[in-house]
């Protein structure tokens, strides 16, 4: 193929690029307003255990959960049911990200509660299927990923809010080997992606008396997109000045994290999805790491609850599974309960794992058989609560 026609060719599979997004722009433009989950006569809650340790330490948060909603599921407030399928062997099967059988399931509840999925990579048995969580994100519409930071002892306690839909994300596995020699990537910002997740962390920031938003991107270099969403984030700051608008760049920012003094003044802050990808990692670890923290994907109409990890299969295959710490899943659990009102709830739920992750700590899960098992634990947590 000589020149002319590798470009003509690119620039055809770009056009249909830019027409999926503007379906994206379009049915944005048309969102609602957020779920009112205390109108609701019944909150479907659907579970989906996942891959690997995922139905274990699934299983063991689904179990505390039960306890705590028990008078709900009881007088039929609230159903909580597996969603089965979401698998890595029938995501290959159907050589997608998402099943459509499983998603037409999955859309059957308001939340769900999921284990973590197998994202292959090249050099693994499976076919390059993409990631599952990336997939539900963008099937569900699925905006907001927001991943609190809290280390009482060091003064940490920020809010992260990640873009979840756009950026390097948005066309991910759609980028163009034009030849050998040339290979393109996209990045995507649309105004209404980018109001949309500025306004949740202000409204957050508003709702739960925080009095800063830090913005971050790299918009002196990414000027277009990164320059939209920043662009944004100051027309939303203006109006809110009660709320202290701050800027930073995402290179200084990773440096700025691990500096113990000048980290504390940050609260709520909001980024682009890669951006976002990275930094929270970076924050989990001063927390205990990524086993710890567990991650809201909130969007208008569906949320979504994960641990930040993966799906560990080595565990598995060496028979550990059982012995997984559910920890991470269980803090996304108690965010599911705050998520749909459950406020009590999800503060007795977390007051529970501080105290049996590290204040009382009277079993340790540690992946090993010298370890409590994830249901060990779970009943632990659960007989904590009812001691609270
Ligand atoms: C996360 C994960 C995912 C992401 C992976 C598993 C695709 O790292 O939830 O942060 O990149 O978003
Ligand atoms: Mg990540």
């Amino acid at each position: 193929m000589d020149l002319k026609d590798k470009i003509e060719k690119a620039k055809e599979h770009f056009g249909k690029l830019l027409a999926e997004q503007y379906e994206r722009v379009a049915r944005m433009k048309e969102d609602s307003e957020f779920i009112d989950y205390s109108a609701l006569p019944l909150i479907k809650i659907g579970v989906a255990g996942g891959d690997g340790i995922g139905p274990a330490i699934t299983e063991a948060a689904r179990s505390v959960l039960e306890y705590l909603l028990e008078p709900e599921i009881k007088y039929g407030k609230i159903i909580l049911s597996d969603i089965e399928g979401l698998t890595i062997e029938n995501r290959v099967k159907a050589n997608k990200a998402i099943p459509d059988d499983v998603l037409a399931e999955i859309k059957k509840y308001h939340v769900i509660l999921k284990g973590p999925t197998t994202t292959p990579q090249a050099g693994d048995p499976w076919p390059n299927v993409e990631s599952a969580n990336v997939a539900m994100r963008k099937a569900l519409d699925l905006f907001a990923n927001v991943r609190p930071v809290r280390v009482p002892e060091k003064n940490i306690d920020w809010v992260f809010f990640r873009e979840n839909t756009e950026g390097a994300y948005a066309v991910g596995s759609k980028g163009i080997n034009v030849d050998e020699d040339l290979a393109v990537d996209f990045t995507v910002a649309t105004a209404q992606g980018c109001e949309r997740i500025v306004r949740a962390a202000f409204d957050y920031a508003k709702k739960h008396g925080r009095t800063k938003v830090t913005a971050v991107t790299k918009a002196n270099v990414i000027k277009t997109t990164d320059g939209n969403f920043l662009k944004i984030f100051n027309e939303v700051a203006s109006e809110h000045p009660e709320i202290t608008a701050d800027e930073r760049y995402i290179d200084i920012m990773t440096a700025i994290l691990i500096d113990e003094v000048r980290r504390t003044q940050f609260q709520v802050l909001v980024m682009p999805n890669l951006y976002g990808d990275i930094l929270t990692d970076e924050a989990a670890e001063f927390q205990g790491g990524v086993g710890t923290a567990g991650s809201a994907n909130i969007g208008k109409r569906y949320a979504m609850f994960e641990a930040i990890h993966g799906s560990a299969p080595r565990m598995v295959t060496e028979g550990r599974a059982q012995y997984a710490n559910p920890a991470s899943i269980m803090r996304a659990a108690a965010m599911l309960l705050n998520h749909i009102g459950y406020t009590d709830e999800a503060a007795r739920f977390n007051r529970a794992l501080d105290i049996c992750c590290f204040s009382e700590w009277k079993m340790v899960v540690n992946g090993r058989p010298d370890g409590a098992t994830g249901a060990e634990f779970a009943a632990y947590v659960t007989e904590t609560i009812k001691g609270l």
